[in-house]
């Protein structure tokens, strides 16, 4: 089923050879052809993943076999249901080594647990004149809450500034770290350029200054071992559907003490212990913040994506990934007229781009006639794409799955553009 079956850490085993061949078998869409017969080139990993026939599998027996509700009913099913659901909430806090489950909260992806963090640790801690800092490269997703925030509030929002190559001024970082810098919330990579940040630094230097961290690892989780302890982050937020789980499920990691101190985000069943009219308590961790019927499913199918990464191992998904990163930035540079936005040092494998005199609308649409997906537009960072002066760019994204052919077959696609316009 799995690519590489020797297990030697929790997150996965670092092997001499890395089978991308055998890995693609586990993807039932990548053999797929679309647009007239053409092989699928699926290069917008950023956007999304696609997903192994084991997580596949796994939701399907979910609903074929085990389907009841959490936590609320004495017979079999629901037992059944109930211990998948929670075994999900283990696997979760072993991939990014949390202390506790308790520290483990389920949500429907990464903005719902920033949302979840900016009103519920927001409105209880940030005061009129406060200031909340984020970067110049953040995702609308870690923008928006903290904008509603201040507002509310009467609060301010720092931004710091980014580099040319796209990397976040971490001098301008420490000056705007102030006495009434609340909380700090930052990306651990960038979706639109690939930028790294070196967070365990920027969560040392803000600790520093007494304030509260928030990282956004939608893009972090993916591509990059996570361990919220070695970080010693407050607030982590990811989304199952960008590591090979499903849609509408991911997870706010947070320090049980900041957890314990919170109100409820939203209120309805399962967050409650007692509910009368004059008084309603709440439930122990992390029940407090999952109001509702959770999505059961999306959860249990996260942890078969997250085990189905551990077996192939994130060591050995990075090296690949970094493989086809340089691999691919070398050869697109080959393109007469194509600019590429985010040359950080630290990069995950995403490439952000320009060809000089075609709209990337344009782009994404020549190359979706070859069967190659990638993303086109603001990539949900319009402020960003200000600090570059474009309105959009070109972005391929890889995953685990990517080969250097596809590379190939995008920058072949990028000549056909090329051809089209000039
Ligand atoms: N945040 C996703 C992306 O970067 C949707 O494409």
């Amino acid at each position: 089923m799995t690519a590489i079956e020797t297990r030697t850490t929790d997150r996965g085993p670092r092997t001499a050879r890395y089978d991308v061949e055998r890995i693609r078998k586990d993807f039932p869409i990548l053999h797929r052809t679309v647009r007239g017969g053409k092989p699928l080139v699926y290069l917008d990993n950023a956007a999304t993943t696609q997903k192994p026939q084991a997580m596949i599998d796994r939701i399907v027996r979910y609903y074929s076999e085990e389907n009841s509700n959490v936590h609320r009913g004495v017979h079999y099913l629901s037992e059944v249901a109930t211990a998948a659901y929670e075994e999900a909430r283990g696997t979760v806090k072993r991939f990014i080594n949390a202390r506790s489950e308790k520290e483990i909260v389920f949500t429907r992806g990464t903005t719902e647990s920033i949302n979840l963090v900016a009103s519920s640790w927001g409105r209880q801690n940030v005061q009129a004149g406060d200031e909340v800092l984020i970067s110049a490269i953040e995702h609308h997703s870690n923008i928006v809450p903290w904008q509603l925030l201040c507002d509310e509030k009467g609060a301010k929002l720092r931004v710091v500034p980014v580099n040319d190559a796209g990397e976040l001024l971490l001098d301008e970082f420490a000056k705007l770290l102030m006495k009434r810098t609340k909380i700090v919330a930052f990306g651990h990579a960038s979706n639109a350029l690939g930028t790294i940040n070196p967070i365990r630094k920027m969560i040392a230097m803000a600790h520093a200054n007494g304030s509260i961290v928030l990282i956004d690892g939608a893009q972090g989780v993916p591509h990059l071992i996570v361990d919220v302890r070695e970080l010693d982050c407050d607030f982590y937020a990811f989304s199952a559907h960008k590591v090979y789980g499903p849609t509408g499920a991911g997870v706010l990691y947070g320090k049980e003490a900041l957890f314990d101190a919170m109100p409820p985000y939203q209120g309805g069943g399962d967050m409650i212990l007692s509910v009368s009219f004059e008084k309603t308590t709440y439930n122990a961790l992390p029940y407090k913040f999952e109001a509702g019927t959770p999505n059961i499913a999306g959860v249990i199918g996260m942890a078969s994506a997250l085990d189905y990464v551990s077996s192939v191992g994130l060591p050995n998904i990075a090296a690949h990934e970094q493989d086809l990163l340089t691999y691919a930035t070398a050869r697109l540079q080959e393109i007469e007229g194509l600019r590429i936005f985010g040359t950080a040092a630290e990069k995950a494998s995403v490439i952000s781009f320009t060809l000089e005199g075609v709209h990337p609308h344009d782009i994404g649409t020549i190359l979706d006639q070859e069967g190659i997906a990638v993303r086109t537009g603001h990539h949900c960072a319009q402020p960003l794409m200000m600090r570059f002066n474009v309105p959009a760019t070109g972005r391929a994204s890889f995953g685990l799955y990517n080969t250097r052919e596809e590379a190939d077959a995008l920058v072949a696609g990028l000549h056909k553009v090329v051809e089209v316009f000039r």
